[in-house]
């Protein structure tokens, strides 16, 4: 598991690089918000699970599903919790960050479900 552990740190420092993470272009009110989502959704909405990945989501299409977990109108597990505490103008301002983040595939993942899923 510590083997595991390591190569996974190694992984997220080396495959995103700050220079390469397009975040000039945002406030720091954005990243850190950008920030609490990684924790599911992993790295400039890169996710390391089975948690959908944010990065170079289309805006329209991120902001119908957070308004739609908002409302209530799309079935969610834990999302209602985070979009309800987010007012519209950070929900389009987090659309236009996470549209901006590049999408990447780890060419080596821990986890064999992260594989699959890619
Ligand atoms: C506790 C873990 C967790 C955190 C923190 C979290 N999410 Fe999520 N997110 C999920 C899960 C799980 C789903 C799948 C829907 C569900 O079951 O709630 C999801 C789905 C989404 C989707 C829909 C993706 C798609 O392709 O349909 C968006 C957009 C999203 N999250 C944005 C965010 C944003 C923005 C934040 C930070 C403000 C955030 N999430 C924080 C767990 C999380």
């Amino acid at each position: 598991m510590k083997r595991l552990h390591i190569s996974f740190t190694l992984l997220v420092c080396c495959q995103w690089p700050l220079s390469l993470c397009a975040q000039e272009n945002f406030s720091q009110a954005t990243t850190t918000l950008a920030a609490s989502c990684a924790a599911c959704h992993g790295p400039h909405g890169n996710s390391m699970g089975g948690t959908p990945a944010l990065a170079g989501l289309n805006k329209d299409y991120f902001i119908q599903r957070m308004q739609g977990f908002k409302s209530g109108a799309i079935p969610a597990t834990v999302m209602h919790q985070h979009a309800r505490g987010l007012t519209d103008e950070e929900i389009s301002t987090l659309a236009s960050y996470f549209s901006a983040q590049q999408r990447r595939t780890p060419v080596t993942a821990p986890m064999q479900s992260f594989r699959g899923a890619q």
